[in-house]
């Protein structure tokens, strides 16, 4: 069988797999911890559940409208506009399974082979992979730890050729929780604007921000001219403790969001009917939920700085949003005591083989020398996994 070229390109997800590793070491009995998962520890809260359970009682499992019910879109129209400041009629929203399929039809809608699409690195890791299988060419632009691991405008607007036709933001952002400030994304929206460029705007963390100096901004709401070059990225699995449910969303212009819709409506149909329904009651339920979880995560964070911070050979900018700690390791190459550690993919092996202790090597997210440390797990697990990473540098160092 000849396979598709592109698709014999897209790599497995490095995330998933280290996922799904460490969870089969645990289920052979062994004593892991994991800090690779991208996903909140917590239940999804019982109203949202109650909600689904209803749409099931009552019969709800039919086909619906392929880019999501008509409630569910004004939902989604009235939290943008109350907590984003845009206005978009439910016409432009389509709902998709997760935000990961969101980005795949906006890339598929958009992108023609050979077009280009600026990703400032670190980036998620699925950004290069969805760019390239719709055809298009992926270029990085790097950035440095004296600003936060954020693209400057200037950066951006230097990777800018006659084939850019797209950039993404991600904020906050994964890996790096980093948060772009207004102004930065007022000077990126005047590059987007003068070259005539796409935005995918990522702001599916927008609720998990821990710095009061850095709140959430959508790039899309600071004029017409940026709205109308803008697709806004969301959903609940984040903020709503809802990974499972798949319900993500894009907002975009009324012309893009046309063609979302048709594609969508050939590859998947609507997304699960119930999820629907329970969506409906996380976004226009009580959003006390999401605060207590964020406070949460505001507590882990704080420790994770603290305890990284205490390791030798550790270096990172602490991250003001998401629930992730990136982390430069690479004053650790080559010096070991012990171990052959040249780069973060061999760090994270020899961690994973000595301790029990799995986290993410950067490779894949475009940055080398860092590894990542989701803290999305309960706070003594965290300390557990803590004491195993400072004892191994320690040891081995
Ligand atoms: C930056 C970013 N965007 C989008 C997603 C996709 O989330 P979902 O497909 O669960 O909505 C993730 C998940 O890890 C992410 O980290």
């Amino acid at each position: 069988m000849r396979y598709s070229e592109k698709a014999l390109k897209v790599k497995e997800s490095s995330t998933l797999a280290i996922t799904a590793k460490a969870k089969a070491m645990k289920a052979a009995g062994e004593n892991v911890i994991s800090f690779s998962i991208g996903e909140p520890d917590f239940d999804t809260p019982a109203h949202i559940v109650e909600a689904a359970k209803k749409a099931l009682e009552s019969g709800f499992t039919k086909y619906t409208d392929s880019s999501g019910i008509l409630k569910l879109r004004e939902a989604i129209c009235a939290k943008l506009k109350k907590d984003n400041g845009l206005d978009y009629e439910p016409s432009q929203i389509v709902v998709s399974n997760g935000a990961k399929h969101a980005i795949a039809n906006v890339c598929a809608a958009v992108l023609n082979p050979g077009d280009e699409v600026i990703i400032p690195a670190p980036y998620w890791l699925t950004y290069p992979e969805v760019v390239a299988l719709a055809g298009g060419v992926p270029v990085i632009i790097k950035t440095d730890k004296a600003n936060s691991y954020k693209a400057t405008a200037k950066q951006i607007e230097a990777a800018v050729t006659p084939k850019t036709k797209a950039l993404f933001i991600n904020s906050p952002n994964n890996p790096s929780g980093s948060v772009y400030s207004e102004n930065e994304l007022r000077a990126i929206a005047d590059v987007v604007i003068k070259h005539d460029l796409l935005i995918i705007a990522d702001e599916i963390y927008e609720k998990l921000i821990y710095d009061p100096s850095s709140p959430h901004v959508s790039i899309a709401s600071f004029s017409k001219d940026i709205y109308d070059r803008a697709v806004v990225i969301n959903g609940l699995s984040k903020s709503y403790a809802m990974t499972g449910w798949r319900m993500g969303y894009t907002a975009s212009p009324k012309e893009l969001a046309k063609i979302i819709g048709n594609i969508q409506s050939h590859q998947t149909s609507n997304i699960n009917s119930i999820t629907q329904m329970a969506s409906i009651a996380a976004m226009n339920g009580d959003q006390g939920c999401v605060e207590n979880m964020r406070k949460e995560f505001a507590k882990r964070r704080d420790y994770m700085v603290e305890r990284i911070s205490a390791i030798k050979g550790f270096d990172m900018a602490p991250p003001a949003g998401a629930f992730y700690a990136f982390i430069d390791v690479s004053a650790l190459f080559g010096n070991s005591k012990a171990l052959k550690v040249t780069d973060a993919a061999d760090f994270a092996a020899e961690l994973i083989s000595k301790k029990g202790v799995a986290i993410v090597p950067c490779a894949d997210f475009g940055c080398d020398d860092f590894i990542r440390l989701s803290y999305a797990m309960a706070m003594d697990e965290i300390k557990e996994g803590m004491d195993r990473i400072e004892t191994f540098v320690k040891e081995n160092w």
